[in-house]
């Protein structure tokens, strides 16, 4: 018997913004591949690049999954159709690292464009349910840069900063992946062949990741050094792919996967499958008047000596946004972690911020 034609009770629009780039590309593929949702998903892609734009959307919209695609580029005046009625917007637009640089030396462009894509998501968004991921380098300064170039935007009463985050998950996926692959090494059977899972807080650039494997959800027996060893790969994990690349950019797949799951735990709570997410990002820890975003927030600021960003685990909600943190993760980290780590995440990541806020 044939399927009988209803019409969509509820779509979820997933805005991608630089999607003919290298984590553009591979996301969107992922998106229109992988994503499950019982909600209709429609993606829109934007690049400044208007051909490269349209081949992904085109190639991409011949795929046999039920997500739809389209293309807009600034040449057809794109954005506000690539932005209007969007649910979660995700920015990888920007320029990736060459070796020898820092993310900090991608600081001035990119500021640039994010402010800029900032006052487009102030423009043509709903910010009362559009959650907005930022990708692009450097996160530290990127995010604080975004949240109060659109807290200018906005009208009273719309929170930026509950509505835009930072994406670290890419740090959560290597403390995942290089402690499986010494265990593994080491002749260790993880539990049920499952992969270890580690928080990691802080910032994304160098010292101010701080991997916290005393939490991890799976011990192994690794001496003082490996473990060293394996906070410095996860600190440092972002210049082994650019050096491996060798000018040609930084992650771009292994980032196309991380904000893969990012955007897959924002799905489920868009499309009404669980009424809270939890994951770990970036994120402003003070509202709009500058008082703590919970009650959770309130007591990590005086553990982490006042920065106003950070990675850590955030709870939420559709119609909330950021409603909470989870700040004792951050209590319960390991006497080694607490005072050899945290003091230097806190000095760079004030830095980091204060460089972003100076730009927006
Ligand atoms: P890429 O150069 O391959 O792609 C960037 C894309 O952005 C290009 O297609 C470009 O045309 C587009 N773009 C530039 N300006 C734009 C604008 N104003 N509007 C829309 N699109 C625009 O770079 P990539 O490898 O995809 O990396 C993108 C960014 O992501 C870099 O800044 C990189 O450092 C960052 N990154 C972050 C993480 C993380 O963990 N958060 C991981 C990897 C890379
Ligand atoms: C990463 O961690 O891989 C990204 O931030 C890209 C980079 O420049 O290292």
């Amino acid at each position: 018997m044939p399927h009988i034609v209803e019409t969509i009770p509820q779509a979820i629009k997933i805005a991608v913004l630089g999607a003919a780039g290298g984590i553009g590309q591979s996301l969107s593929l992922l998106l229109k591949t992988q994503l499950r949702s019982t909600s209709h998903v429609h993606l829109a892609l934007y690049d400044v690049n208007a051909d490269g734009v349209n081949g992904v959307a085109v190639d991409l919209s011949h795929v046999d999954t039920p997500v739809t695609v389209s293309a807009h580029s600034p040449q057809t005046n794109g954005m506000m159709e690539c932005l209007a009625g969007a649910d979660l917007v995700l920015i990888p637009a920007g320029v990736p690292r060459k070796p020898g640089m820092t993310r900090d030396d991608l600081f001035a462009i990119n500021a640039k464009i994010v402010t800029s894509l900032a006052d487009s998501v102030a423009q043509h968004c709903d910010l009362g349910r559009t959650f907005v991921l930022v990708i692009s380098n450097p996160v530290n300064s990127l995010v604080p840069a975004f949240v109060e170039r659109l807290a200018q935007r906005v009208p009273e009463g719309i929170d930026a900063s509950r509505r835009v985050l930072g994406v670290t998950n890419l740090d959560v996926i290597r403390a995942s992946a290089f402690l499986h692959e010494l265990a593994i090494a080491a002749h260790y059977k993880p539990r049920d062949n499952e992969m270890p899972r580690v928080p990691v807080v802080g910032g994304h650039s160098g010292e101010t990741i701080v991997p916290l494997f005393s939490l991890a959800d799976q011990a192994f027996p690794l001496t003082k050094d490996q473990l060293q060893q394996l906070v410095h790969r996860v600190q440092y994990g972002g210049d082994e792919v650019v050096q491996a690349k060798n000018g040609a950019g930084s992650a771009t797949l292994s980032m196309a996967h991380a904000a893969f799951k990012c955007a897959q735990g924002f799905v489920a709570l868009l499309g009404g499958e669980q009424e809270e997410y939890q994951g770990t990002y970036y994120v402003s820890l003070l509202d709009r008047v500058g008082q703590p975003i919970g009650a959770g927030a309130g007591k990590l600021l005086a553990l982490v000596d006042g920065c106003s960003y950070f990675a850590v685990p955030v709870s939420v909600t559709v119609g909330g946004g950021i409603r909470d943190v989870d700040y004792k993760v951050v209590q319960a980290m390991s006497e080694y972690e607490r005072t050899s780590m945290l003091p230097l995440c806190f000095a760079k990541l004030k830095n980091g911020i204060q460089a972003g806020r100076d730009a927006s």
